[in-house]
Parts: structure tokens; C-alpha cells; sequence
């Protein structure tokens, strides 16, 4: 397997219909690679397969239900790399401990958590051993915020699951990126003040363009000697 380029090789996204995934699909295209998306809305699906145009098919995958992610994976031939970058923002809803509701905060956990291990569940028999799995998390695993404890929970589980499946399922490689604020639609609807003073003490003081974080996913495919990590791509966030 090349380590110079993903060309040849095919890359399935869940998550790619946008955002950093879709960013990452456009990458992995432009070396070469065929691409596969995958999320829960259709037309979204068909947008984005269209936009990304040759070398791009998609899938409809609801990673909170099982049949529908075996589903997914049992339609596909044999694939090179899996990425997951699906996320909701079920973790991040605050609220008091003394208002816990278990059911409610496992809620957090099913699609980032739960999904991307009934992913990699279904996709392991379709994954070449020399290939990878890249996972997604976040800031808040290094820098807890006040009232979302459970986010920074949930994202420290899925670091610590990255270093457990290494292990695992080697030679299979499985690595994570862990985004700063990104530009992509989810942040769309922020006023871009919001955004501005949320970044401006950083070494590079602005959210990045998913395109620029996209580079960690195609390095961690491309990286064949590199399994177990967690890459940071914050803009220097983590030093303020
Ligand atoms: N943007 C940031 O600043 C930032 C920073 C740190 C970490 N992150 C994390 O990075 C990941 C990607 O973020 P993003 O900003 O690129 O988000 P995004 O643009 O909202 O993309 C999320 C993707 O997940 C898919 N998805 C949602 N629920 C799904 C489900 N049940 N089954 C399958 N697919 C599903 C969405 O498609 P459908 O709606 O079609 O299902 C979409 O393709 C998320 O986990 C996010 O929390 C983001």
C-alpha cells in the first residue's frame, strides 16, 4: 500500500454528506481515491455525491440504528480506509447534574460514541488489514467547559477506545482527529462575532476552514506507521 497518495485505494466517509467529512472526501478525491459518503438524510446524500462529483457514491446510514449500519456496509465490496466524522450535538446540551437523566445523557453518546463502534463493528469484515479507521472527537476531551462535563466524558472515551481498538484490531490502524472550531455548517448559523472572540486569543486566531482539518484525516490514512493517536488540529487552542 502506497504511502504517498490514497490513489487506487477507497475511502468510506460516514458523515461525508458534510463538514469536515464532506472536506475529507473532496481530499481523498483529489488524490485518486474513490469515495463512498454515508449520513441519515437522502437528498442530502445526493447533493453531496453530486458536488463531489467522479469517484463519489453515497449511501443513506443511520448510525444510531444497527440494521440500518450493517445494511450500509453489507451493500459495499472490499474498502482501504473508514472514516467517521457523523456527530449530532446530543453531548453538548448543558445541564445541571442534579437534573440528570441517565436515558437522556446516554442519548449524548449515540451517534459519536455508540455509532461509531456499530460502524467499525460492520465495516471490520470489509476493511483491507493494511487499511484504517479515523475517528472523530474534540476539544473538550483537553479542555473541559463548565456545564458540559458529559461532553468532555464522552470525547475522552472515544481517545481512550482509538488507543484500546489499536491494539485490537491490529495491523488494522485506528487514530483519531480532534478538530478546534471549524467552519462548516454546523458553526454556520453562529454570528460571526461569536466565532471572533472565541478564537482571537488563539496562535492562529480564526476557526479553520474543514479543509485545513481535513489534511489530519488524509495524513492518518496515508500514515502508515502511525496507529493509536489522537491528532490535535486546534489553531494553537490548546495553549491559551
Ligand atoms: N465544527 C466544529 O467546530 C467541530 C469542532 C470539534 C469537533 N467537531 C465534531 O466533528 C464532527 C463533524 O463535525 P462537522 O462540523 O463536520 O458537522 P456537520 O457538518 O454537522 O456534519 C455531521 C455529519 O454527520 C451526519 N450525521 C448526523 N447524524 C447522523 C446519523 N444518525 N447517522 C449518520 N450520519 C449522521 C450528517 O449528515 P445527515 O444530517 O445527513 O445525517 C453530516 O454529514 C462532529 O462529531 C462534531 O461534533 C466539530
Amino acid at each position: 500500500m502506497s504511502v504517498r497518495t490514497l490513489r487506487g485505494q477507497t475511502v468510506v466517509v460516514i458523515g461525508g454528506s458534510s463538514g469536515v467529512g464532506f472536506a475529507v472526501a473532496e481530499g481523498a478525491l483529489a488524490e485518486g481515491a474513490r469515495v463512498v459518503i454515508g449520513s441519515s438524510n437522502q437528498a442530502r446524500i445526493d447533493a453531496a455525491a453530486r458536488r463531489l462529483g467522479d469517484g463519489a457514491s453515497g449511501a443513506k446510514v443511520d448510525v444510531r440504528d444497527e440494521a440500518s449500519v450493517a445494511a450500509f456496509f453489507a451493500a459495499l465490496e472490499r474498502f482501504d480506509h473508514l472514516v467517521f466524522t457523523a456527530g449530532d450535538q446530543a453531548a453538548n446540551v448543558p445541564a445541571p447534574l442534579s437534573e440528570l437523566d441517565i436515558g437522556a445523557a446516554d442519548e449524548g453518546l449515540k451517534v459519536r460514541f455508540w455509532g461509531a463502534l456499530l460502524a467499525i463493528k460492520h465495516a471490520q469484515p470489509h476493511l483491507s488489514a493494511r487499511g484504517s479507521i479515523t475517528l472523530t472527537d474534540g476539544l473538550l476531551a483537553h479542555m473541559p467547559r463548565k456545564g458540559v462535563p458529559l461532553a468532555t466524558a464522552f470525547m475522552g472515551a472515544m481517545e481512550h477506545l482509538v488507543r484500546g481498538l489499536a491494539l485490537d484490531l491490529a495491523p488494522l490502524r485506528v487514530n483519531s482527529v480532534c478538530p478546534g472550531p471549524m467552519l462548516t455548517e454546523r458553526l454556520a448559523p453562529w454570528p460571526v462575532e461569536v466565532i471572533r472572540q472565541m478564537t482571537e486569543r488563539q496562535p492562529l486566531p480564526r476557526a479553520a476552514d474543514p479543509a485545513e482539518v481535513a489534511q489530519a484525516y488524509l495524513y492518518l490514512m496515508r500514515g502508515s506507521y502511525t496507529t493509536g493517536q489522537v491528532l490535535i488540529v486546534d489553531g494553537g487552542r490548546m495553549l491559551i
